[in-house]
Formats: structure tokens, sequence, C-alpha cells
């Protein structure tokens, strides 16, 4: 039944630090809970699409991860769509998607644009963080001059529309139909899973991975997998694509039913958060282990005993083999492409095959207009992100999936073989990621102004540090900026980087998703072209170089921490 709805305008005013970060508005729930917080937010990114597109009657994507709090704020941005004279919704069910899913629903659909509702890998719960970022129509996260925009609106607002006796229902799939002042507003509730099954299923060979599953011919025996959601959006998606389609057994679906708070934990899948995956892993009764973050686009990637694939090495195998996908083999292979702090494997496996490759900053929307302009296919982060042009965010499931996808290809070879070979052929990367969370932000500003210093100092190159009978000399310093080769758009002070003759690396950054302090994050890696070598273990190898790394900064004078936080 059409039922009649008022449009009301509501004063308010401007609330500071609205400033979306590497991807979007991250604060505590209890922020977004401030009366008109989440509204002034919402307003400002309707007000910024409309700015450039046109709002009226089209057709937007919302969903989120589960997390505390995103049902009312889908509540919310409903009721302020309608106000916007937005023509539909479509709203996963109960207010879930994952966000590849959102970006797949949103190219489908040829949507407008989409919100996402999630803080990603951080904790959810009502003491715990939320987060909104808006996604453009090409289904990506919206580049640094939409969020700008955003920002700017969120300084000067004075009022918002609302259409306050709206309320959709979240549970009932099909469409909802409302007239708001005469103008009709429809919402369809669609199931969170169905069409990014489908999607999956046309990049990858279901069959061959089932076949590699249930260990029939070519292959010998069972290859047992399992997989974490950390109570994160991507259980149902876990108990459909691999339970259901791929055969694995029930039980290799660890903590897939999404809960608001994730069960009080840190939906993150690394070493650290993911350790219960690491213990499951190290019985050595499992070939395959992967874990999915809260919104299920990052992941990690598992061998049996607990080998650990790290996310540049990934990427980087994945390129190599992308021969083996039918997404790739279909679509032929354009060029490949990491963020700065990613060490530098796939820039071999680019080179070896005459790709060409692009090293952007920290943030998948650097990704989006690369491969809008078809110069890009496949590409990666260290922070646990891999994905590809089928969709415009990174994709944890699909990382899974071609990952097995690529095992199902070499009958009894397994995830450390595979990985192995990749460096007797290719060389390997060392790689280590320190996280400093929540130091404060006088004395991040300070160490991240003293390195500035070092970088402008002019006999800084040429510096000569000795460490566990290394010597390491500066061959060059800078803060990386970066211009969008299709757009042409600067991106500038993105990471303060110390490279070295030996050809080994630190950066040094400050986090752009956390919600409170500042987190510094603290990356190096070296190249290692020694078989011998590259058996020994990436801590051991890479801890003269973190030693330096802390010398040059003063991180701990600085901030008083003895020991990072987070070490991946
Ligand atoms: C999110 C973004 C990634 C980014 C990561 C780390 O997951 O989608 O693109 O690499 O955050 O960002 P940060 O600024 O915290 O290092
Ligand atoms: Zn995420």
């Amino acid at each position: 039944m059409a039922e009649a709805l008022k449009i009301v305008t509501v004063p308010t005013k401007p609330f500071e630090g609205q400033k979306p970060g590497t991807s979007g508005l991250r604060k505590t729930v209890k922020e977004f809970q401030k009366p008109n917080y989440t509204e002034n937010f919402v307003h400002a990114i309707l007000a910024a699409v409309a700015s450039v597109d046109k709002l009226e009657k089209s057709v937007l994507v919302v969903g989120g991860d589960g997390r505390f709090f995103c049902p009312e704020a889908v509540q919310i941005i409903a009721r302020m769509s309608a106000a916007h004279k937005v023509g539909k919704l479509l709203i996963g069910q109960r207010g879930i998607f994952s966000t590849p899913a959102v970006s797949h629903l949103i190219r489908k659909n040829t949507a407008l644009g989409g919100i996402i509702l999630t803080a990603s890998h951080n904790p959810g719960g009502p003491d715990a963080d939320f987060g909104i970022k808006y996604n453009i129509s090409n289904g990506g996260p919206a580049p640094d001059g939409f969020t700008n925009k955003i920002f700017e609106l969120t300084k000067s607002i004075t009022e918002y529309r609302t259409v306050p006796n709206l309320k959709i229902d979240l549970e009932k799939l099909g469409l909802q139909k409302f007239v708001v002042e005469g103008n009709a507003f429809e919402v369809e509730i669609i199931d969170s899973v169905t069409d990014y099954v489908l999607l999956m299923k046309q990049i990858f060979d279901f069959d061959a991975i089932k076949k590699l599953i249930a260990g029939q011919a070519p292959h010998k025996k069972p290859f047992n997998v399992v997989f974490d959601a950390l109570h994160g959006v991507t259980g149902p998606y876990v108990k459909k694509i691999f339970c259901e389609e791929l055969g694995a057994s029930n039980d290799s679906a660890l903590n897939a039913t999404p809960l608001p708070d994730f069960g009080g934990e840190h939906p993150d899948p690394n070493l650290t958060y993911a350790h219960k995956l690491v213990s499951v892993m190290k019985e050595g009764k499992h070939d395959f282990g992967a874990a999915f973050d809260g919104d299920g686009d990052r992941n990690m990637i598992l061998g049996k005993n607990g080998f650990f694939v790290t996310p540049s090495d990934s990427l980087a195998v994945i390129a190599a083999q992308s021969n083996l996908i039918p997404y790739f083999k279909q679509n032929g292979v354009k060029g490949f492409a990491r963020s700065m702090p990613t060490a530098g494997a796939i820039d071999r496996v680019a080179k070896e095959m005459g790709k060409e490759f692009f090293e952007v900053p920290t943030g998948w929307k650097y990704f989006g207009n690369l491969m809008d302009a078809n110069r890009l296919s496949l590409c990666g982060e260290e922070s646990f992100g891999t994905g590809s042009d089928h969709i415009r965010e990174k994709d944890g499931v699909w990382t899974a999936l071609a990952w097995l996808q690529i095992l199902a290809a070499q009958p009894d070879i397994s995830v450390e073989q595979l990985v192995t070979k990749h460096w007797e052929k290719y060389g390997r990367n060392f790689f280590t990621r320190y996280d400093y969370e929540n130091c404060e932000d006088a004395a991040a500003k300070k160490m991240m102004e003293q390195l500035t210093n070092l970088l402008n100092a002019p006999d800084t190159v040429g510096k000569e540090f000795l460490d566990g009978g290394r010597t390491f000399k500066i061959s060059k310093a800078d803060n990386f900026s970066y211009k969008d080769p299709v757009d042409n758009s600067l991106a500038e002070n993105q990471g303060i980087r110390i490279l070295f003759v030996d050809g080994s690396r630190i950066v040094f950054r400050i986090s752009g998703t956390g919600s409170t302090g500042s987190t510094i994050r603290l990356y190096g890696d070296c190249y290692e072209p020694d078989l011998v070598k590259q058996k020994m273990d990436a801590q051991v190898i890479l801890k003269p170089l973190i030693n330096v790394a802390l010398q040059l900064s003063k991180l701990q004078e600085f901030t008083g921490r003895k020991a990072p936080t987070v070490i991946t």
C-alpha cells in the first residue's frame, strides 16, 4: 500500500572532523549516535552527489557489514534519500552486503553509486567503531576530489532534509513502494549473496575447484580447506560458495555467523587477529586456509601447517599464474599494480610478462581510474587486499577462489611449494609491517616532521648505518607523491620512503583508517635472489633494517612505545 509521507527540514550545526580517511568516515559508534551526526554526513554525501550528478530519480545501492548501528544507519539513509528525491534504493536483506557485493551491484544495475556502512576490519559493537563511505558509479570508492567535497559540505551544513515517518522493512525481500509529496520512492530488498555468487561463477571454473576439494581426478586425494569469516559479513558468502557450491564440509566455515560486535574481536585477517585460523592450520589437517575481514574485502591466505603467504607474494603468484583463471584467459591481462608500501614482488612478474605496471598511494580508490581506462587488471596491497577489475573494490572471497583455481590446475602441489617455486624463479621479497596503534597525535606528528627534516637535509643521501653486521647506505629519500596517469590528479605526502643502496627500503606512514589517535605504520622490505637465504624467516632477515628505521625515526623517543602493537 502506498503511504503519503512528508519531507521535513531539520536545522543542524557542523561537527568537527567529518573528514573521510583512506576509506570513508570512521569514528566510534558513540560519535555516530550523537543527534544529527550521521544525518549531517549522509546529507553531505547526498549534496556532494547532487552537485555533480542527477540525484533525483537515481538508483543507489545501500548495505553494510552487519556491525552494530548498521540497521539504524540504513533507515536514516532511506529517509534522507527519499527527501532528496532519489528514485530507488537497492538494499541488502537486513541491511547486509559485503563491500565487494556492493561494488558489483552498483555496476550491474548501473546505479549512480552506493553507500557502504562499514569500518572494515575495525572492531564493532556499541563501544567500538562504525563507518560510512560513498562509492561512485564505477563501483569504486569515491576519489579524493569527491571526498574533499563531502568534507567541505560537512563544515558549512546548517540543515538537512528527511522524511521522518518513512520506515523500511529490512527483512522482507522484494519491492516496497512509497509516495513522498507526490514523488515515487522505491526500495528493493535483495538477497545479500545471490548476485555475487553468479559473478564468481562467471569468473572461475567452479567444477575444477570442486574436483580439487573432493579429491577427484586429476587430484589423488581430497584437498582440505577452511575459512574464517571472523564473524564478519562473509559468513553467508563462505557457506554458499565454498560449502554449498564447491562441496567443502560445513565445518570448514569458521565463525560464519555475522555478529554486530564480531564476537568482541578484531575482524582483521592477519597473523595477530586471525590467530585462531593460524592455530587450526598449524594442526596440519588442512591444505588451505583463508580469513576475511569484517566487510569482506580483505583476505589472508595460509597453506598447510600455517604457511603464511604475504599479501605481496599472493598478488605476485596470482599474477604469474593468471592464465589459469578463466576470467583472465577470456579478457586478457592488461596491467598490474600495487600500493607504494607493498613489496615489489609483482614488479618482477609485470616485467617478465611485459605488462604495464603502476605504483599508487595506499587506498583502493587509486586503482579505479586505471581499471576504467583498461590499463589495469590485477592489483593488491600489503594491507591484505587483492582484487581485479571484475569490480572496483578489493575482494577477499575472490582471492581465495583465485588461489583454489590455481591449485586446482596443478595436482599435488601445496601452497608452500607454489610460493617457493615462485621465489626460485623471481627471487623473494621479504616484507614486514610494524603498527604502533593509537599513538598520541602530537607525538606521531613530531616524528613525521623530524623525518621530513631528514629528507630535506643535504647529507641524508649517502649516510650509512650499521646493524646486525650489515651496512645500510641511503640511496634516496622522499615523500611519495602520485600523479594519476588518467586524470592527472595529484596525491602528495603519501608516505616517507628511505631507500638503501642494497635495494632494501623503509616506509613511514600515518594510517588513514584509525578512529582514534594516530597509528604509525613502519614498513620494511628487501629483495633476496639467493635460494638458501629465501628460506629464512622474514622477521630475522628484516630485523637489522627495522632497527635502522627505529634509529632514523626516533620512534621510541617520540611515542614512548617500546614495541609495535601488531606485526604483519
Ligand atoms: C583500507 C583501504 C586500503 C588500505 C587500507 C590501509 O582497507 O581500503 O586500500 O590499504 O585501508 O589503510 P591505512 O591508511 O590504515 O594504512
Ligand atoms: Zn575491509
